[in-house]
């Protein structure tokens, strides 16, 4: 696949990962703000990655758009809410996300952090809506565990708890990554195989990881190469918050080799996941700047 045929794939899976998104949501309303709240940040912007990742897995295990769209839609509300949250003053202290005014920015915090809530409800209460066999119980558990205690949000503790950090090792900023990024970066690829009916899932649950690994890897590296306009949100910020980044850990042409390597790593796998050579595209797409 090249470059051109790869774009022409991303935006149709992005078209019609948006085009379910806003039916479903144009259903949501509350008697206060709280609706345009949830969605000005789920509609302002994003890549949807991880709604691509889960469509193009999904089809090419032959598993129909009826059943992985639910799946696409509760997953990219989640990952949205866990943005809401990671900007509000009390983590990152962001103003600028998807190329707007951060939520607590555009509505105020209590609004922010209420939507953020209704986000992450809706998931579960959309998911169990769409449940009808024994594959979607085991699909619904597994984004749950994902975005829980034991993933995204547990990520989230251990990089606040990190900040300023004088003493941190490797091992540290790993277990970071595979739990604040990666946790819902596998996500989507490990539903795909629940959902076919898979139970064995340690090989793409891996794969899933390193990716996340190799995507918050390139998103640190971002965060001091590339600019606030092409990223949408605010650049130089884990300098400034004195995060445990990879640039912290590693310094820059470390942190290029590391990613150099993932990356070739990546793509070998991919090979083998993926005969059309999307995913292969997908990794490269992720390092560019
Ligand atoms: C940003 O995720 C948060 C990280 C895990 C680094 P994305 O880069 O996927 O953000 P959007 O969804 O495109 O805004
Ligand atoms: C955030 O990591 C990961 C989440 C779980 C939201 P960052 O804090 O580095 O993400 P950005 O750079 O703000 O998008
Ligand atoms: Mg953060
Ligand atoms: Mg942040
Ligand atoms: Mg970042």
């Amino acid at each position: 696949m090249n470059n051109v045929e790869y774009e022409v794939k991303y935006n149709e899976y992005k078209r019609a990962f948006n085009e379910y998104a806003e039916n479903v949501f144009s259903e949501i309303k509350t008697p206060n703000n709280l609706a345009d709240s949830m969605k000005y940040s789920l509609f302002v912007g994003g890549k949807r990655i991880r709604p691509v990742l889960l469509i193009s897995s999904c089809e090419n295990k032959g598993i129909s758009s009826e059943k992985y769209l639910p799946y696409a839609l509760a997953i990219e509300c989640i990952h949205t809410y866990s943005l809401i949250h990671d900007d509000l003053p009390a983590l990152d202290n962001d103003v600028l996300r998807r190329g707007n005014p951060t939520n607590h920015v555009k509505f105020d915090e209590a609004t922010a952090i209420l939507a953020g809530d209704a986000l992450l409800n809706f998931a579960y209460e959309f998911l169990i809506s769409n449940c009808q066999d024994e594959n979607d119980v085991k699909a619904i558990k597994y984004v749950a565990e994902s975005g829980g205690y034991r993933g995204m949000l547990s990520g989230q503790k251990s990089d606040k708890e990190k900040e300023n950090a004088a003493i941190y090792t490797e091992n540290d900023l790993s277990e970071i990554y595979r739990l604040k990024t990666g946790r819902l970066i596998a996500c989507p690829l490990v539903v795909a195989e629940l959902l076919s009916g898979n139970e064995n899932i340690g090989e793409t649950e891996n794969f899933g990881f390193d990716l996340g690994r190799l995507f918050q890897f390139a998103d640190d590296y971002k965060d001091v190469f590339s600019t606030s306009e092409r990223l949408g949100k605010s650049v130089g910020k884990d300098e400034k918050e004195n995060k445990l980044s990879a640039i912290k850990v590693y310094g820059v042409k470390e942190t290029e080799n590391i990613m150099k390597n993932l990356s070739e790593k990546l793509k070998n796998s991919a090979k083998s996941i993926d005969k059309s050579g999307f995913l292969e595209c997908f990794i490269d797409s992720v390092v560019a700047l």
